[in-house]
């Protein structure tokens, strides 16, 4: 048959067929991928085929060899990390877009939903009412958006254009070291260099010391380098800690330097109103980000940068003009959707081509609306009190820090065991293998942790109260195994 034949008609039953397969994966009653993984590979470790297998084979092979295979972390009790699995709106919104609307460009309801998923996430989310945002594909770029934002902002004070010209000088980011790494990366892609990170001293929650901070910055400027941002954390990675956002954001606007906030993870936090008062600040701050693909439980590929002045973005990430594309676009009123580009998106960040991600956040909101997240949020954070409250109640769990978010770091303890960072380790271990609770490990001050992070939209009470007991029970096999 025809390509052009082969491409109609089939897509209703197949998304049926593959549905109904992803529902069966997501009850993960199937092997761990890696036990089967001499099967799965030699299955599709094929050389290049010269003549395809058409589409009904095509989908037979993602049914019974892709998707049984798949990732633990869609999983309701996987809390490692900061990752999830989609939730069913945003699947059903990013197949959606990605037939209907493959690009950002042109007027079209989706892309109409761009701004408007941006707008409505500034507003939930309490941002400053000018700031405008823009989509990257997670938390690594909308970092590298931001700080590319910074570094424009900072050399433009003393008459230098860095997208243009480049870097002539020595330049300071600060961050803690609970900062996330992408902060290093993005120094390093805008010609920064990850040297040029300074990690300010932080308090015993991992927050920053502003009068650190502040000396700093002085001592810095006293030679001459350029301070490009303060960097504060709203939900740092490891505890899911919060800076003393009003005290950086002080210390930066005195010292006339971009205040960042890295909310990847923790901005969606400010809908319990038990840790509202925390992100007290949010208002100082000249760019924040934030993943959908993290609380709000957006498949994999969507963060946000919000900046006060979206023309600064455009300055720091212009292509320029280009003769390539300039002549299609010669009216000046619209009359066909491809008469326009829309907002240009595409030169406020580092990607030109990309998904219409704003689809995805719409559809998200639109299913459970505020009140919906703000409830999920609560829960997880209420998840995280309540295994908080059940390693300071059981002789054997200690609570490694206080949750802030709906992380929590707590270890097993033995007064039997000399090594409680091997025994934790191996516990979690052995979590990974049995393959019900998988939570991540963490070191916080010098003592390794169990770390749960519930984000999850199936993640229940049960999951966070199993993961407790499986910990307690696990705990207890190693010692007396050990022992032996
Ligand atoms: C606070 C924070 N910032 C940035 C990132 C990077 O995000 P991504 O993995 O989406 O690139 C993460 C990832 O967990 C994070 O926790």
């Amino acid at each position: 048959m025809k390509e052009e034949q082969a491409e109609c008609g089939r897509l209703p039953s197949l998304l049926h067929e593959i549905g109904l397969e992803l529902e069966k994966y997501q009850r993960f009653e199937h092997a761990d991928a890696l036990e089967k993984a001499s099967i799965w590979r030699s299955a599709l470790d094929r050389p290049l085929p010269e003549k395809g297998i058409g589409i009904d084979e095509l989908k037979k092979e993602i049914a019974e060899i892709l998707i049984p295979n798949g990732s633990q972390i869609p999983r309701a009790g996987c809390t490692s990390y900061i990752t999830t699995g989609a939730t069913t709106s945003s699947v059903l919104a990013t197949l959606t877009a990605s037939v209907a609307s493959p690009q950002r460009i042109g007027l079209t309801a989706f892309n109409y939903l761009e701004e408007l998923s941006l707008d409505w996430m500034a507003h939930m989310f309490e941002l400053p009412s000018n700031m405008k945002g823009v989509y990257s594909s997670g938390g690594s770029v909308a970092n590298i958006v931001a700080i590319g934002a910074a570094r424009q902002w900072a050399f433009e004070q003393i008459g230098l254009d860095p997208s243009r010209d480049g870097i002539v000088k020595a330049t300071r980011i600060y961050a803690t070291d609970a900062t996330h790494h992408t902060i290093q990366r993005a120094a390093a892609v805008l010609g920064l260099g990850r040297r040029s990170v300074q990690i300010v001293a932080s308090d015993s929650m991992g927050r920053m010391l502003p009068e650190v901070l502040h000396k700093q910055i002085e001592a810095d400027k006293s030679t001459g380098i350029v301070p490009v941002a303060v960097v504060g954390n709203a939900g740092t990675t490891s505890t899911g800690a919060i800076d003393k956002l009003a005290e950086l954001g002080s210390v930066a606007k005195d010292q006339g330097i971009w205040f960042h906030i890295d909310g990847a993870y923790g901005l969606p936090g400010i809908l319990d109103s038990r840790v509202r008062d925390l992100y007290k600040g949010l208002d100082m701050a000249d760019s924040i980000i934030v993943d959908p693909h993290k609380w709000l439980g957006a498949p994999v590929g969507i963060g946000a940068t919000y900046v006060r002045d979206r023309s600064i973005l455009h300055r720091a990430f212009t292509q320029e003009v280009s003769d390539y594309l300039e002549g299609s676009l010669t009216h000046t009123q619209a009359q066909h959707s491809m008469d326009e580009l829309g907002i240009p998106y595409f030169d406020f960040g580092v990607e030109l081509s990309a998904p219409a991600r704003g689809t995805v956040v719409w559809a998200i909101i639109r299913e459970i609306g505020k009140n919906g997240l703000k409830e999920r949020i609560c829960r997880h954070n209420s998840m995280a009190r309540m295994v908080a409250e059940a390693a300071c109640a059981h002789p054997n769990l200690e609570l490694v820090q206080e949750p802030t978010l709906s992380i929590c770091c707590f270890r097993y303890v033995d007064e039997r065991c000399t090594d409680l960072n091997q025994l934790n380790r191996d516990i979690h271990r052995r979590l990974v293998h049995n393959g019900t609770n998988i939570p991540s490990t963490a070191m916080v001050a010098g003592k390794l942790a169990i770390r749960p992070c519930f984000i999850g939209a199936r993640t229940t009470w049960q999951h966070a109260q199993a993961l407790v007991d499986e910990v307690l029970k696990v705990g207890k096999e190693l010692v007396e195994e050990n022992q032996k």
